[in-house]
């Protein structure tokens, strides 16, 4: 089996070509590391914590049950910015499909990290499924309401932090048209540009995104990442450039904020309500393909 796995973390290595592999740390069940080929397509801090002290800054951390800090909701308001997926230790399930080699790593309330489980008591079930293909990767996610009698409410975010060589050569595309909620403005607009590019730090909710619409991240006008959503359909895009990495003990190197972009499928415009025994699935896969620039 293509597969290491050791206290903290779990290594998956394409059968096909050992030099594609996707490392995901059992705390938080973050993808830290995805090679294609050797090449590695995410963004890791140098100073990212990979010893359950702290969310990692890279990869691919996951949000859940809230997006950003939430200051209304008698329960989330509870939680800690992002909630509680990124700081609870998942358990590894196991490969369940050799080809291409698929893995799922589950979390509960019974096992979730318990500072946090006492302040939102809410009964779930999370199923993440991490598919590598030689030049592909999904993650996908199940939510499962175990409760018999509660809604379950909440946010889904994957905070997908992609690798990129220059952000002033960046640019993301498809978003033409789109309306976006600016975080650090605090306002709503239509994006008018014909793709999103960056000169100062980045901080916007694009909302309903249609699913057929395929975001793009763009170097120089070779297509880099090509991200497909599926039951997301809010995208953030967020880079913090000079200023808040400086204030980010866990962002290093500082420079490091030229060699990243955020683009995060999720659903957090609004929340998903989950009646009692439901379930729930999304998922992002992140390729390579052709420039493909969608009109409105
Ligand atoms: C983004 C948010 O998703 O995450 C930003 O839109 C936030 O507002 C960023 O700063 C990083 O959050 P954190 O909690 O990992 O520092």
């Amino acid at each position: 089996m293509p597969i290491q796995n050791n206290d903290s973390e779990v290594i998956l290595t394409h059968p096909k070509n050992s030099q594609s592999s996707v490392t995901i740390l059992k705390y938080g069940a973050t993808v830290y590391s995805w090679k294609i080929n050797g090449v590695e397509q995410l963004w890791l801090s140098t100073a990212a914590k990979l010893d359950g002290s702290k969310p990692v800054r890279g990869g691919i951390p996951l949000v859940f049950p809230v997006f950003g800090k939430n200051e209304t909701d008698p329960l989330l308001s509870k939680l800690p910015q992002h909630g509680l997926a990124r700081n609870s230790t998942w358990e590894f399930l196991g490969q369940v499909k050799e080809d291409p080699p698929t893995i799922q790593f589950g979390l509960n309330k019974e096992i979730a990290n318990p500072e946090l489980t006492k302040l939102w008591p809410q009964d779930f079930q999370l199923v993440l499924t991490v598919e590598l293909g030689v030049d592909f990767l999904k993650t996908s996610i199940e939510v499962d309401n175990t409760s018999n009698s509660e809604e379950l409410k909440f946010n889904w975010l994957f905070h997908t932090y992609l690798r990129i060589e220059d952000i002033e050569d960046t640019m993301v595309s498809n978003l033409a048209g789109m309306n976006f909620y600016d975080q650090l403005i605090k306002e709503s607009m239509v994006d008018k540009h014909p793709v999103v590019t960056f000169h100062q730090e980045t901080d916007v909710i694009y909302k309903n995104v249609n699913a057929d619409r395929v975001i793009q991240v763009v170097n120089r006008g070779k297509p880099i990442h090509t991200l497909k959503r599926e039951n997301l359909p809010d995208a953030v895009v967020w880079n913090p450039w000079v200023k808040k990495s400086e204030g980010m003990g866990d962002f290093e190197p500082k420079s490091g904020y030229k060699n990243m972009v955020c683009v995060e499928p999720g659903h957090v415009h609004d929340f998903v309500v989950l009646a009692p025994g439901k379930k729930w699935n999304a998922s992002q896969l992140l390729y390579k393909d052709a420039l493909n620039y969608q009109a409105i």
